[in-house]
């Protein structure tokens, strides 16, 4: 029997605690200073301590992990405190779901080409400040927690923000940002699963996330907001998610998005998708959903579904996460003789 492993993080316990459900053995890899916490629950069968994540590479690990019969689920801590290089080289355990698409997730350019690809409604990229003709979104090029973009409307407000966040030390000076046009609406984060085993696209959940400090803004009249510019940095990082429901009328085109994202995926990305992703964007005003990006892996958001969603209620007849959605998957491919085809 195989075991289902991964890092103590993100979305850890819907993992393990969805494999368990489905028959398998598990195995937590955790820092020691979270140990503690990841006892509390029973559904943890096995422990490997770090002092960090990237430890995981090291030899002794991953030979505990394949005598174990491992298969690794990764998430978004892998990709943040591993790193791609390292998942892609350096990580010899069977990895479930596509390793290469971590990298056109990671790379604004390929991120971009996947999209257009998909054939999504994308926001207006501005090569050049100098063309800003509307309100953009400037976001930082690394991994930063959405910490440090900001609202541009023109190239005097885009100059401005630039120096005032580089003299506070939060952009370097040769950092590269993109500019992308700022859709007002209603931001939206769909939990797909594409299944190999049934060649199936699933969506499993819907939800939004609250982003410190923006969604904060609001709350302030607008007179204050006025007087706080200066020392003020807007954020976009993730807090929490609350749950969502779709309009139903608007769920065929979800589903179409999906699909072409399935497909797109199969052209450029070999072997193509394999389990959870999310399609991130905002409904804008006419209710067409544009895109921002996506996320090639289980995201966060989904820890709201532990016991199912509205929506994986309608595909199982029994309390499904994408955690055990995940393990469904596994142990599926595993009966049918085409495990192979689900990890690389
Ligand atoms: N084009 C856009 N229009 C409106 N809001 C956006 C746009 N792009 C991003 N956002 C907001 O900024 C957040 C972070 O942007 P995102 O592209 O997801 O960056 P990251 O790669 O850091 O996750 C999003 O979750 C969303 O709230
Ligand atoms: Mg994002």
């Amino acid at each position: 029997m195989k075991t289902i492993a991964t890092l103590g993080s993100h979305c850890a316990l819907q993992i393990l605690k969805g494999a368990k459900d489905e028959g398998f053995e598990t195995v937590i890899i955790t820092k020691k200073s979270r140990e503690g916490l990841y006892r509390r629950f029973d559904f943890v069968d096995n422990f490997i301590a770090v002092e960090h994540f990237s430890e995981i590479t090291e030899s002794a690990h991953l030979a505990r992990l394949n005598e174990l019969d491992s298969i690794l689920i990764p998430h978004g801590t892998l990709i943040s405190e591993v790193g791609i290089k390292k998942v892609e080289n350096d990580l010899s355990i069977p990895f479930f779901g596509s390793r290469g698409i971590l990298k056109w997730e990671a790379d604004r350019d390929l991120k971009e080409r996947l999209m257009k690809e998909s054939d999504f409604r994308t926001p207006k990229i501005f090569e050049s400040a100098e063309d800003i003709d509307r309100l953009t979104i400037v976001k930082r090029s690394g991994a930063a927690g959405g910490f440090g973009y900001f609202l541009a409307k023109d190239l005097a407000s885009f100059n401005e923000n630039m120096s005032r966040l580089r003299s506070a030390g939060i952009l370097q000076s040769d950092e590269e940002v993109q500019i992308q046009e700022y859709v007002v609406g209603v931001p939206v984060y769909f939990q797909f699963f594409y299944s190999k085993v049934k060649n199936r696209l699933e969506l499993i959940g819907i939800d939004r996330r609250y982003e410190t400090n923006v969604d904060g803004l609001g709350r302030l009249p607008a007179w204050e907001q006025l007087e706080m510019k200066e020392g003020f940095f807007p954020s976009y990082l993730v807090v929490g998610n609350s749950p969502l429901v779709l309009r139903e009328s608007l769920l065929n085109y979800v589903f179409e998005m999906g699909e072409k994202f399935v497909e797109a995926c199969t052209r450029l990305v070999p072997p193509g998708m394999i389990g959870p992703f999310c399609i991130e964007g905002v409904y804008n005003e006419k209710g067409d959903f544009i895109a921002f990006e996506f996320s090639g892996r289980i995201v966060a958001g989904t820890n709201l579904y532990v016991s199912g969603s509205p929506y994986s209620s309608l595909l199982f007849d029994q309390p499904v996460s994408m955690g055990r959605r995940i393990a469904i998957e596994i142990r599926e491919g595993v009966e049918s003789g085409s495990i192979g085809k689900l990890l690389t």
